[in-house]
C-alpha cells in the first residue's frame, strides 16, 4: 500500500450534459459521492455510463455542468492533472512491457525516482496478491491476473478517486466473483473513492455502498443496494435491479390496503393504506417474496414452468387475467407441483411494492 496515501476525496457532479451530433446522451446528471464511498453506475447498454466516466476522467468534455473533487472544479483541467486512477474493460496492459514496467508506468511518466518506483511496484503487487510476478509479460498471465495488474497500475499513482469501467466483463463467472470481492477489499484497504461502472446489477448489489441507476441519460434512482431493491421508485428500477412481476390494480379499501387486481383477484398491500379508494395503482412483487403451496392462499394460479437452480425452485405461474407471476421458492420435498397443476399463492402485505404512478 502506498505510504503517503492521500485521503479519499469527495466527487460532486452537477447538471452534467453531453450531446453527440445533436443527440443528448446525458441529460443533466447530478451526483454527490462521499470520500471513501464505493458507487456503482448501472443501467442498460447505451444509457450513458461510460460517457459519464469519460467526462469525469477528462477524456471527453461535457456540454454543460460541473465536476468537483472536494471543493475544486476539475472540468477545465486536463486528464493527467485530475489525480484519478483508471481501470478499463479491456485489460489495456502494454504487451511489450513486463508486469513491473506496466505497474510503474504512471510513476515513470511523473518522473519519480527509480527507487521509489520499485518500492511502489512491490507494494502494489503485494496488494493484488501477485508478488513474484514482476518480470512476467501480460501474455504470461491469466485474465484475472491481468485484471489485477491493471488495478495495481491504477493504484500506484495514489489516486484520490478511482474510476473503473466494467473491469471484470471479460472474466468467467467464478473469477468475476473472486475479483469483485478483491476489488472491494483493496478499495477499503487503500481508502480511495471508487466509481464503478457495470451493467450487471448483481455485481452492483454485492459491491457497492450506493447504486446509481441510470436510464437514457438521466439518473433514475440512487440509494444503497437494499434501498433500491426494497423500495424501487419506478417500474424501470424494479425491473432492472432484481426481478419483479407487475400488476395493475385499483384501491378498494384504503384502510386495509385492499386492492382489486386485473383478473378478479385481490391483494392486501400495506403501502396502499396511504392511498385513496378508487385510485389506480401499479404493484410489483419480487419473486423471492412469493409463497407457493398446494393448500390455501390469497389466490390461485396455474404452474407453467419450474426449474431447479441449486436449492431454489424458479417457478412461473399463470394468474386469472393473463398475468404471469415469477416465484423463487425454496426447493422442498413436500411441494410436488408440476406444470399444469393448480397452486395457491400467498404474498405478505408489506411485500407488495407500489410503483409510483406516472413513473417511467
Ligand atoms: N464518441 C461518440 N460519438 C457518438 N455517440 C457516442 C459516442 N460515445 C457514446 N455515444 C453514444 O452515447 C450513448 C451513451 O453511450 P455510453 O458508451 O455512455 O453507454 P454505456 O451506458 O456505457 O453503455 P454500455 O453498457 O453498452 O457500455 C450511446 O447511445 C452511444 O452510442
Ligand atoms: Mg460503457
Amino acid at each position: 500500500m502506498p505510504e503517503r496515501q492521500p485521503p479519499a476525496a469527495s466527487l460532486t457532479i452537477a447538471g452534467l450534459t453531453k450531446s453527440y451530433g445533436g443527440v443528448q446522451v446525458l441529460k443533466g446528471i447530478d451526483l454527490a459521492v462521499a470520500p471513501g464511498e464505493f458507487i456503482s453506475l448501472v443501467g442498460p447498454s447505451g444509457c450513458g455510463k461510460t460517457t459519464t466516466l469519460n467526462i469525469i476522467a477528462g477524456f471527453e468534455a461535457p456540454n454543460g455542468g460541473d465536476i468537483r473533487i472536494d471543493a475544486t472544479s476539475i472540468v477545465k483541467l486536463p486528464s493527467y492533472r485530475r489525480d484519478l486512477g483508471m481501470v478499463f474493460q479491456s485489460h489495456a496492459l502494454f504487451p511489450h512491457l513486463t508486469v513491473a514496467e506496466n505497474i510503474g508506468f504512471g510513476l515513470l511518466m511523473r518522473k519519480r525516482p527509480k527507487s521509489e518506483i520499485a518500492r511502489q511496484v512491490g507494494r502494489a503487487l503485494e496488494m493484488v496478491r501477485l508478488s513474484g510476478f514482476q518480470n512476467r509479460y501480460p501474455r504470461e498471465l491469466s485474465g484475472g491476473q491481468q485484471q489485477r495488474i491493471g488495478l495495481a497500475r491504477a493504484l500506484t499513482v495514489e489516486p484520490r478517486i478511482i474510476l473503473l469501467d466494467e473491469p471484470l466483463s471479460s472474466l468467467d463467472a467464478k473469477l468475476r466473483r473472486e475479483m469483485q470481492f478483491e476489488i472491494r477489499q483493496i478499495q477499503q484497504e487503500v481508502k480511495t473513492t471508487a466509481i464503478y461502472v457495470t451493467h450487471d446489477q448483481e455485481e452492483a448489489l454485492t459491491m457497492s455502498d450506493r447504486i446509481v441507476l441510470m436510464n437514457k441519460g438521466v439518473v433514475e434512482q440512487v440509494g444503497s443496494p437494499i434501498e433500491v431493491y426494497s423500495r424501487p421508485t419506478s417500474e424501470f428500477s424494479a425491473a432492472f435491479i432484481g426481478h419483479a412481476s407487475f400488476f395493475d390494480g385499483k384501491v378498494v379499501d384504503a384502510a386495509t390496503g385492499r386492492v382489486a387486481l386485473d383478473g378478479g383477484i385481490f391483494a392486501h398491500a400495506t403501502h396502499c393504506r396511504s392511498r385513496t379508494a378508487g385510485e389506480q395503482v401499479r404493484l410489483a412483487v419480487r419473486p423471492d417474496r412469493v409463497h407457493l403451496d398446494l393448500g390455501d392462499g390469497d389466490f390461485a394460479g396455474t404452474l407453467l414452468t419450474r426449474a431447479f437452480v441449486g436449492p431454489t425452485l424458479y417457478c412461473e405461474v399463470a394468474l386469472p387475467g393473463g398475468t404471469r407471476l415469477q416465484a423463487h421458492v425454496p426447493a422442498r420435498a413436500d411441494f410436488a407441483a408440476s406444470a399444469g397443476d393448480r397452486v395457491s399463492i400467498r404474498i405478505e402485505p408489506q411485500d407488495w411494492l407500489v410503483i409510483q404512478a406516472g413513473a417511467r
